[in-house]
Protein backbone atom coordinates (compact mmCIF):
# COMPACT_ATOMS: atom_id res chain seq x y z
CA UNK A 1 0.00 0.00 0.00
CA UNK A 2 1.21 3.58 -1.07
CA UNK A 3 0.37 5.49 1.79
CA UNK A 4 -0.63 9.14 1.26
CA UNK A 5 -1.73 11.66 4.00
CA UNK A 6 -4.70 13.08 3.49
CA UNK A 7 -5.44 16.57 4.14
CA UNK A 8 -4.90 17.84 7.85
CA UNK A 9 -8.13 18.67 9.50
CA UNK A 10 -8.69 20.22 12.76
CA UNK A 11 -11.01 19.03 15.44
CA UNK A 12 -12.92 21.35 17.97
CA UNK A 13 -15.06 24.78 17.85
CA UNK A 14 -11.71 26.73 18.83
CA UNK A 15 -10.84 27.14 15.56
CA UNK A 16 -7.25 26.73 13.91
CA UNK A 17 -5.27 25.79 15.88
CA UNK A 18 -1.59 24.43 14.59
CA UNK A 19 -1.02 22.41 17.82
CA UNK A 20 -4.28 20.41 16.90
CA UNK A 21 -3.77 19.57 13.47
CA UNK A 22 -5.06 16.17 13.38
CA UNK A 23 -4.52 13.90 10.31
CA UNK A 24 -7.91 12.19 10.41
CA UNK A 25 -7.54 10.02 7.12
CA UNK A 26 -5.22 8.15 5.21
CA UNK A 27 -5.51 7.37 1.48
CA UNK A 28 -3.73 4.49 0.02
CA UNK A 29 -3.14 3.33 -3.33
CA UNK A 30 -2.19 0.03 -4.56
CA UNK A 31 0.76 -0.89 -6.41
CA UNK A 32 -0.95 -2.84 -8.69
CA UNK A 33 -2.65 0.46 -9.85
CA UNK A 34 0.04 2.65 -9.36
CA UNK A 35 2.22 0.98 -11.84
CA UNK A 36 -0.78 0.89 -14.32
CA UNK A 37 0.33 2.76 -17.70
CA UNK A 38 -0.63 6.51 -18.03
CA UNK A 39 -2.74 5.82 -21.11
CA UNK A 40 -4.62 2.86 -18.76
CA UNK A 41 -6.35 5.86 -16.77
CA UNK A 42 -9.27 5.89 -17.90
CA UNK A 43 -12.69 5.93 -16.25
CA UNK A 44 -15.49 4.38 -16.65
CA UNK A 45 -18.21 6.03 -14.59
CA UNK A 46 -18.78 7.36 -10.99
CA UNK A 47 -19.87 4.71 -8.55
CA UNK A 48 -22.92 5.66 -6.09
CA UNK A 49 -21.09 7.29 -3.72
CA UNK A 50 -19.46 9.33 -6.01
CA UNK A 51 -15.96 7.86 -6.79
CA UNK A 52 -14.75 6.82 -10.00
CA UNK A 53 -14.86 3.91 -11.06
CA UNK A 54 -11.91 2.07 -13.65
CA UNK A 55 -11.37 -1.02 -15.76
CA UNK A 56 -8.78 -2.93 -15.81
CA UNK A 57 -7.73 -6.20 -17.85
CA UNK A 58 -5.91 -8.67 -16.07
CA UNK A 59 -4.16 -11.87 -18.44
CA UNK A 60 -4.28 -15.30 -16.72
CA UNK A 61 -0.95 -16.23 -18.75
CA UNK A 62 -0.19 -19.76 -19.95
CA UNK A 63 2.42 -21.58 -17.96
CA UNK A 64 4.63 -21.42 -21.56
CA UNK A 65 4.19 -16.81 -21.19
CA UNK A 66 4.06 -17.48 -17.40
CA UNK A 67 6.20 -14.36 -15.59
CA UNK A 68 9.35 -15.23 -13.98
CA UNK A 69 9.24 -14.51 -10.24
CA UNK A 70 10.36 -10.88 -9.71
CA UNK A 71 9.15 -9.20 -13.39
CA UNK A 72 8.17 -6.32 -12.22
CA UNK A 73 5.33 -4.44 -14.24
CA UNK A 74 7.40 -1.62 -15.27
CA UNK A 75 9.76 -4.34 -17.33
CA UNK A 76 6.77 -6.71 -18.26
CA UNK A 77 6.63 -6.94 -22.04
CA UNK A 78 5.05 -9.18 -24.38
CA UNK A 79 4.14 -7.20 -26.96
CA UNK A 80 1.94 -9.27 -29.22
CA UNK A 81 -1.09 -9.71 -27.16
CA UNK A 82 -4.21 -6.92 -26.83
CA UNK A 83 -5.04 -7.76 -23.50
CA UNK A 84 -2.03 -6.37 -22.17
CA UNK A 85 -3.98 -4.01 -20.92
CA UNK A 86 -3.33 -5.95 -18.00
CA UNK A 87 -2.06 -4.41 -15.09
CA UNK A 88 1.76 -5.36 -15.20
CA UNK A 89 2.54 -4.47 -18.45
CA UNK A 90 3.78 -1.27 -19.07
CA UNK A 91 7.32 -0.20 -20.28
CA UNK A 92 6.53 -1.38 -24.03
CA UNK A 93 8.96 1.40 -25.92
CA UNK A 94 8.08 3.49 -28.19
CA UNK A 95 6.02 1.97 -30.23
CA UNK A 96 3.84 0.25 -27.77
CA UNK A 97 2.87 3.39 -26.23
CA UNK A 98 2.62 5.18 -29.48
CA UNK A 99 0.25 2.36 -30.15
CA UNK A 100 -1.48 2.23 -27.18
CA UNK A 101 -1.64 6.18 -27.35
CA UNK A 102 -3.43 5.37 -30.65
CA UNK A 103 -5.84 2.99 -29.76
CA UNK A 104 -6.89 5.41 -26.62
CA UNK A 105 -7.98 8.01 -29.05
CA UNK A 106 -9.36 5.98 -31.30
CA UNK A 107 -11.31 3.82 -28.79
CA UNK A 108 -12.33 6.74 -26.77
CA UNK A 109 -12.49 9.96 -28.98
CA UNK A 110 -9.70 11.05 -27.28
CA UNK A 111 -6.13 12.11 -27.53
CA UNK A 112 -3.25 11.39 -25.36
CA UNK A 113 0.15 12.74 -25.12
CA UNK A 114 3.59 10.73 -25.37
CA UNK A 115 3.45 11.14 -21.56
CA UNK A 116 0.02 9.39 -21.76
CA UNK A 117 -1.83 12.70 -20.41
CA UNK A 118 -5.03 13.44 -22.35
CA UNK A 119 -4.75 16.69 -24.60
CA UNK A 120 -7.17 19.06 -23.83
CA UNK A 121 -8.03 21.80 -26.19
CA UNK A 122 -8.25 24.75 -24.10
CA UNK A 123 -11.73 26.59 -24.41
CA UNK A 124 -11.77 30.25 -24.71
CA UNK A 125 -11.63 31.78 -21.23
CA UNK A 126 -14.82 34.19 -22.25
CA UNK A 127 -16.76 31.33 -23.41
CA UNK A 128 -20.73 30.97 -22.62
CA UNK A 129 -21.43 32.33 -19.57
CA UNK A 130 -23.22 29.75 -18.08
CA UNK A 131 -20.07 27.77 -18.06
CA UNK A 132 -18.88 30.44 -15.82
CA UNK A 133 -19.03 29.25 -11.39
CA UNK A 134 -18.48 32.07 -9.09
CA UNK A 135 -16.22 34.73 -9.26
CA UNK A 136 -15.61 34.17 -13.27
CA UNK A 137 -13.77 31.10 -12.75
CA UNK A 138 -14.14 28.77 -15.11
CA UNK A 139 -16.76 25.71 -13.89
CA UNK A 140 -14.87 22.21 -13.76
CA UNK A 141 -17.16 19.65 -15.84
CA UNK A 142 -15.24 16.32 -15.72
CA UNK A 143 -15.64 14.03 -19.15
CA UNK A 144 -16.85 10.67 -18.41
CA UNK A 145 -15.38 8.95 -21.32
CA UNK A 146 -17.85 5.81 -21.21
CA UNK A 147 -20.60 5.35 -19.08
CA UNK A 148 -22.70 2.83 -17.64
CA UNK A 149 -25.41 2.80 -14.60
CA UNK A 150 -25.28 -1.11 -14.05
CA UNK A 151 -23.55 -4.45 -14.89
CA UNK A 152 -23.96 -5.39 -18.50
CA UNK A 153 -26.90 -8.27 -17.70
CA UNK A 154 -27.64 -11.73 -19.74
CA UNK A 155 -27.87 -10.30 -23.62
CA UNK A 156 -26.69 -7.08 -22.68
CA UNK A 157 -24.33 -6.00 -25.66
CA UNK A 158 -21.03 -5.33 -23.85
CA UNK A 159 -18.31 -3.68 -25.98
CA UNK A 160 -15.45 -6.10 -24.64
CA UNK A 161 -17.14 -9.35 -24.59
CA UNK A 162 -16.46 -10.23 -28.40
CA UNK A 163 -12.48 -10.46 -27.21
CA UNK A 164 -13.25 -11.65 -23.65
CA UNK A 165 -15.15 -14.66 -24.80
CA UNK A 166 -11.62 -15.70 -27.09
CA UNK A 167 -9.04 -14.77 -23.76
CA UNK A 168 -8.86 -15.59 -20.32
CA UNK A 169 -8.75 -11.85 -19.94
CA UNK A 170 -10.23 -10.99 -16.46
CA UNK A 171 -12.22 -7.56 -16.58
CA UNK A 172 -12.03 -5.96 -12.66
CA UNK A 173 -13.69 -2.61 -12.00
CA UNK A 174 -11.54 -0.87 -9.21
CA UNK A 175 -11.16 2.39 -8.00
CA UNK A 176 -8.16 3.98 -7.25
CA UNK A 177 -6.53 5.98 -3.94
CA UNK A 178 -9.05 5.23 -1.47
CA UNK A 179 -9.14 5.59 2.47
CA UNK A 180 -8.45 2.63 4.27
CA UNK A 181 -12.47 1.53 4.84
CA UNK A 182 -12.35 1.42 1.26
CA UNK A 183 -9.19 -0.49 0.33
CA UNK A 184 -11.22 -3.17 -1.21
CA UNK A 185 -12.36 -1.57 -3.95
CA UNK A 186 -9.05 -1.78 -5.16
CA UNK A 187 -7.00 -4.69 -5.79
CA UNK A 188 -4.32 -5.91 -4.04
CA UNK A 189 -0.81 -7.82 -4.67
CA UNK A 190 -1.75 -10.44 -2.54
CA UNK A 191 -4.86 -11.11 -4.56
CA UNK A 192 -2.64 -12.52 -7.27
CA UNK A 193 -0.07 -14.38 -5.06
CA UNK A 194 -3.49 -16.39 -3.91
CA UNK A 195 -4.96 -16.42 -7.54
CA UNK A 196 -1.46 -17.94 -9.01
CA UNK A 197 -1.45 -20.59 -6.19
CA UNK A 198 -5.14 -21.74 -6.71
CA UNK A 199 -4.50 -21.83 -10.47
CA UNK A 200 -1.35 -24.10 -9.37
CA UNK A 201 -3.63 -26.65 -7.98
CA UNK A 202 -6.45 -27.35 -10.08
CA UNK A 203 -6.73 -31.17 -8.74
CA UNK A 204 -7.09 -29.24 -5.15
CA UNK A 205 -9.54 -26.75 -6.19
CA UNK A 206 -11.65 -28.53 -8.83
CA UNK A 207 -15.15 -29.10 -8.22
CA UNK A 208 -14.93 -27.58 -4.62
CA UNK A 209 -16.97 -25.38 -2.83
CA UNK A 210 -14.65 -22.20 -1.19
CA UNK A 211 -15.32 -19.46 0.99
CA UNK A 212 -13.57 -16.25 0.38
CA UNK A 213 -13.13 -13.72 3.03
CA UNK A 214 -12.75 -10.10 2.25
CA UNK A 215 -12.78 -10.62 -1.48
CA UNK A 216 -12.66 -6.81 -2.36
CA UNK A 217 -13.27 -6.96 -5.69
CA UNK A 218 -13.98 -10.02 -6.18
CA UNK A 219 -11.17 -11.21 -8.69
CA UNK A 220 -9.30 -14.24 -6.86
CA UNK A 221 -12.59 -15.34 -6.15
CA UNK A 222 -13.52 -15.36 -9.81
CA UNK A 223 -10.01 -17.20 -10.65
CA UNK A 224 -11.07 -19.90 -7.83
CA UNK A 225 -14.35 -20.38 -10.01
CA UNK A 226 -12.65 -21.18 -13.03
CA UNK A 227 -11.73 -24.50 -11.31
CA UNK A 228 -14.33 -24.62 -7.99
CA UNK A 229 -17.94 -26.05 -8.27
CA UNK A 230 -19.12 -23.08 -5.89
CA UNK A 231 -17.40 -19.70 -4.38
CA UNK A 232 -19.10 -17.84 -1.62
CA UNK A 233 -17.55 -14.49 -2.32
CA UNK A 234 -17.78 -12.38 1.30
CA UNK A 235 -16.87 -8.98 2.08
CA UNK A 236 -18.82 -6.22 3.79
CA UNK A 237 -20.95 -2.99 2.62
CA UNK A 238 -23.35 -1.99 -0.07
CA UNK A 239 -21.45 -0.08 -2.52
CA UNK A 240 -18.43 -2.60 -2.45
CA UNK A 241 -20.61 -5.97 -3.07
CA UNK A 242 -22.20 -4.32 -5.70
CA UNK A 243 -18.78 -3.34 -7.68
CA UNK A 244 -17.88 -7.14 -6.51
CA UNK A 245 -21.12 -8.22 -8.07
CA UNK A 246 -20.48 -6.16 -11.08
CA UNK A 247 -17.02 -7.87 -11.57
CA UNK A 248 -18.64 -11.45 -11.30
CA UNK A 249 -20.88 -10.34 -14.35
CA UNK A 250 -18.28 -9.11 -16.52
CA UNK A 251 -16.17 -12.38 -16.34
CA UNK A 252 -19.46 -14.89 -16.89
CA UNK A 253 -17.44 -16.18 -19.97
CA UNK A 254 -14.79 -17.77 -17.89
CA UNK A 255 -17.11 -19.32 -15.45
CA UNK A 256 -19.96 -20.06 -18.30
CA UNK A 257 -16.92 -22.10 -19.59
CA UNK A 258 -15.73 -23.87 -16.50
CA UNK A 259 -19.32 -24.73 -14.78
CA UNK A 260 -18.44 -22.70 -11.66
CA UNK A 261 -20.46 -20.11 -9.97
CA UNK A 262 -19.57 -17.24 -7.96
CA UNK A 263 -21.91 -15.88 -4.86
CA UNK A 264 -20.90 -12.92 -3.47
CA UNK A 265 -22.61 -12.47 -0.04
CA UNK A 266 -21.77 -10.60 3.07
CA UNK A 267 -20.31 -12.10 6.01
CA UNK A 268 -18.86 -9.11 8.55
CA UNK A 269 -16.30 -10.23 10.72
CA UNK A 270 -17.33 -8.37 13.54
CA UNK A 271 -20.07 -9.51 13.40
CA UNK A 272 -21.16 -12.90 14.85
CA UNK A 273 -23.07 -14.54 12.56
CA UNK A 274 -24.32 -14.88 8.10
CA UNK A 275 -26.99 -12.37 7.96
CA UNK A 276 -30.10 -14.15 6.54
CA UNK A 277 -32.56 -11.46 6.46
CA UNK A 278 -35.02 -11.95 4.06
CA UNK A 279 -35.17 -9.95 0.97
CA UNK A 280 -31.81 -8.08 1.66
CA UNK A 281 -29.07 -8.16 -1.24
CA UNK A 282 -26.09 -10.34 -0.39
CA UNK A 283 -27.79 -11.69 2.53
CA UNK A 284 -27.84 -15.86 2.91
CA UNK A 285 -30.29 -18.06 2.12
CA UNK A 286 -31.10 -20.63 5.03
CA UNK A 287 -30.07 -23.52 1.68
CA UNK A 288 -26.79 -21.68 1.07
CA UNK A 289 -25.79 -21.44 4.68
CA UNK A 290 -26.25 -25.31 4.80
CA UNK A 291 -24.69 -25.97 1.89
CA UNK A 292 -21.70 -24.24 3.04
CA UNK A 293 -21.52 -26.06 5.84
CA UNK A 294 -22.19 -28.98 4.49
CA UNK A 295 -19.32 -28.75 1.45
CA UNK A 296 -16.87 -26.20 2.03
CA UNK A 297 -13.43 -27.83 2.09
CA UNK A 298 -11.47 -24.51 1.09
CA UNK A 299 -11.30 -21.06 2.28
CA UNK A 300 -9.03 -18.44 1.20
CA UNK A 301 -8.41 -14.94 2.18
CA UNK A 302 -6.44 -12.10 0.73
CA UNK A 303 -4.47 -9.09 1.98
CA UNK A 304 -6.99 -9.61 4.57
CA UNK A 305 -4.54 -8.90 7.60
CA UNK A 306 -3.63 -5.15 7.87
CA UNK A 307 -5.45 -3.62 11.49
CA UNK A 308 -5.32 -5.45 14.64
CA UNK A 309 -9.50 -5.25 15.32
CA UNK A 310 -10.08 -6.44 12.01
CA UNK A 311 -7.70 -9.30 12.20
CA UNK A 312 -8.78 -10.42 15.33
CA UNK A 313 -12.43 -10.13 13.86
CA UNK A 314 -11.29 -12.07 10.78
CA UNK A 315 -9.85 -15.20 12.71
CA UNK A 316 -13.07 -15.27 14.89
CA UNK A 317 -15.16 -15.68 12.02
CA UNK A 318 -12.24 -18.40 10.70
CA UNK A 319 -12.61 -20.23 13.53
CA UNK A 320 -15.98 -20.26 14.17
CA UNK A 321 -16.99 -21.57 10.75
CA UNK A 322 -14.08 -24.02 10.25
CA UNK A 323 -15.07 -25.73 13.51
CA UNK A 324 -18.73 -25.93 12.23
CA UNK A 325 -17.66 -27.21 8.74
CA UNK A 326 -18.50 -31.23 8.52
CA UNK A 327 -15.36 -32.06 6.52
CA UNK A 328 -11.54 -30.75 7.44
CA UNK A 329 -10.65 -27.72 5.71
CA UNK A 330 -7.46 -25.95 4.28
CA UNK A 331 -7.40 -22.09 4.99
CA UNK A 332 -4.90 -20.23 2.41
CA UNK A 333 -4.07 -16.88 3.49
CA UNK A 334 -1.72 -14.16 1.72
CA UNK A 335 -0.43 -11.30 3.50
CA UNK A 336 1.72 -8.52 2.04
CA UNK A 337 4.37 -7.83 4.74
CA UNK A 338 4.96 -4.18 5.22
CA UNK A 339 7.44 -2.62 6.76
CA UNK A 340 7.72 0.72 7.89
CA UNK A 341 10.35 2.74 10.48
CA UNK A 342 8.19 3.32 13.96
CA UNK A 343 9.82 5.35 16.69
CA UNK A 344 8.14 2.71 18.81
CA UNK A 345 10.68 0.21 17.60
CA UNK A 346 13.51 2.50 16.38
CA UNK A 347 13.70 -0.05 13.49
CA UNK A 348 11.41 -1.07 10.26
CA UNK A 349 9.22 -3.19 11.52
CA UNK A 350 5.31 -4.23 10.31
CA UNK A 351 2.84 -4.38 13.25
CA UNK A 352 -0.15 -5.83 11.05
CA UNK A 353 2.20 -8.56 9.98
CA UNK A 354 3.45 -9.35 13.55
CA UNK A 355 0.13 -9.71 14.98
CA UNK A 356 -1.56 -11.79 12.56
CA UNK A 357 2.01 -14.16 12.83
CA UNK A 358 0.55 -14.08 16.86
CA UNK A 359 -2.77 -15.40 15.59
CA UNK A 360 -2.03 -17.65 13.91
CA UNK A 361 0.25 -18.70 16.95
CA UNK A 362 -2.75 -18.48 19.41
CA UNK A 363 -4.99 -20.69 16.59
CA UNK A 364 -2.30 -23.41 16.40
CA UNK A 365 -2.06 -23.32 20.07
CA UNK A 366 -5.47 -23.93 20.51
CA UNK A 367 -7.16 -26.86 22.32
CA UNK A 368 -10.74 -27.03 22.55
CA UNK A 369 -11.98 -30.34 22.39
CA UNK A 370 -12.82 -29.83 18.66
CA UNK A 371 -10.95 -29.31 16.26
CA UNK A 372 -6.99 -29.28 15.31
CA UNK A 373 -5.72 -26.97 14.22
CA UNK A 374 -2.13 -26.82 11.75
CA UNK A 375 -0.11 -23.95 10.61
CA UNK A 376 2.67 -23.37 7.82
CA UNK A 377 3.82 -21.19 5.46
CA UNK A 378 3.07 -22.06 1.70
CA UNK A 379 6.99 -21.40 -0.23
CA UNK A 380 5.67 -19.10 -3.04
CA UNK A 381 7.20 -21.55 -5.65
CA UNK A 382 4.45 -22.05 -7.81
CA UNK A 383 4.51 -20.45 -11.04
CA UNK A 384 2.93 -16.61 -11.67
CA UNK A 385 0.20 -16.58 -13.79
CA UNK A 386 -0.42 -12.42 -13.63
CA UNK A 387 1.53 -9.82 -14.25
CA UNK A 388 2.48 -7.90 -10.85
CA UNK A 389 5.33 -7.56 -8.80
CA UNK A 390 5.96 -10.84 -6.39
CA UNK A 391 8.15 -9.24 -3.75
CA UNK A 392 9.64 -11.29 -1.35
CA UNK A 393 7.26 -9.57 1.37
CA UNK A 394 4.73 -11.27 -0.14
CA UNK A 395 3.55 -14.83 1.79
CA UNK A 396 1.28 -17.42 1.87
CA UNK A 397 -0.17 -19.35 4.56
CA UNK A 398 -1.81 -22.61 5.00
CA UNK A 399 -4.34 -22.87 8.13
CA UNK A 400 -5.91 -27.02 8.45
CA UNK A 401 -8.55 -27.58 10.59
CA UNK A 402 -10.16 -31.28 11.40
CA UNK A 403 -12.96 -32.43 12.98
CA UNK A 404 -11.43 -34.24 16.60
C1 LIG B 1 -6.73 -4.98 1.51
S1 LIG B 1 -8.36 -5.41 1.05
C2 LIG B 1 -8.09 -6.92 0.14
C3 LIG B 1 -9.14 -7.10 -0.92
C4 LIG B 1 -8.88 -8.29 -1.85
N1 LIG B 1 -8.88 -9.52 -1.12
C5 LIG B 1 -7.58 -8.11 -2.60
O1 LIG B 1 -6.57 -8.69 -2.15
O2 LIG B 1 -7.54 -7.40 -3.60
C6 LIG B 1 -9.06 -6.03 2.59
C7 LIG B 1 -10.49 -6.51 2.49
O3 LIG B 1 -11.00 -6.83 3.78
C8 LIG B 1 -12.35 -6.41 3.85
N2 LIG B 1 -12.83 -6.19 5.22
C9 LIG B 1 -12.47 -5.21 6.07
N3 LIG B 1 -13.17 -5.29 7.20
C10 LIG B 1 -14.02 -6.34 7.07
C11 LIG B 1 -15.01 -6.92 7.90
N4 LIG B 1 -15.30 -6.42 9.11
N5 LIG B 1 -15.68 -7.99 7.47
C12 LIG B 1 -15.40 -8.53 6.23
N6 LIG B 1 -14.48 -8.01 5.39
C13 LIG B 1 -13.80 -6.93 5.80
C14 LIG B 1 -12.31 -5.09 3.09
O4 LIG B 1 -13.60 -4.65 2.72
C15 LIG B 1 -11.42 -5.44 1.93
O5 LIG B 1 -12.14 -5.95 0.85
Amino acid sequence: MSTRRGVPSRDGPAGPDMDQVIFRSDTVLSEIHLLLPNTRHLMTRLNDVGQPVFVSRYKILKDFEESKPGDSAASATNADEKEEEAVGRGGGGEEEERESREECRSECGVSVDEDGDLDVVRRPRDSAPLERGVEGRDMICPIILTQGDGAPSEGEEDPGEEEECCGDVIRIEHTMATPLEDVGKQVWRGAFLLADFILSQPMLFRGATVLELGAGTGITSVVAATLAKTVYCTDVGQDLLSMCERNVTLNRHLLDSAGGQVKVRSLDWLGDDFSTETGAEFSWTEEEVADLHDNTTLLIGADVCYDEELTNGMFRTLYRITSNLRHPSAVYISIEKRLNFTLRHMDISCEAYDHFRRCLDDLRDMDDGKTKFTVEPVPAQFPQRFHYERIEQLELWKITASPL
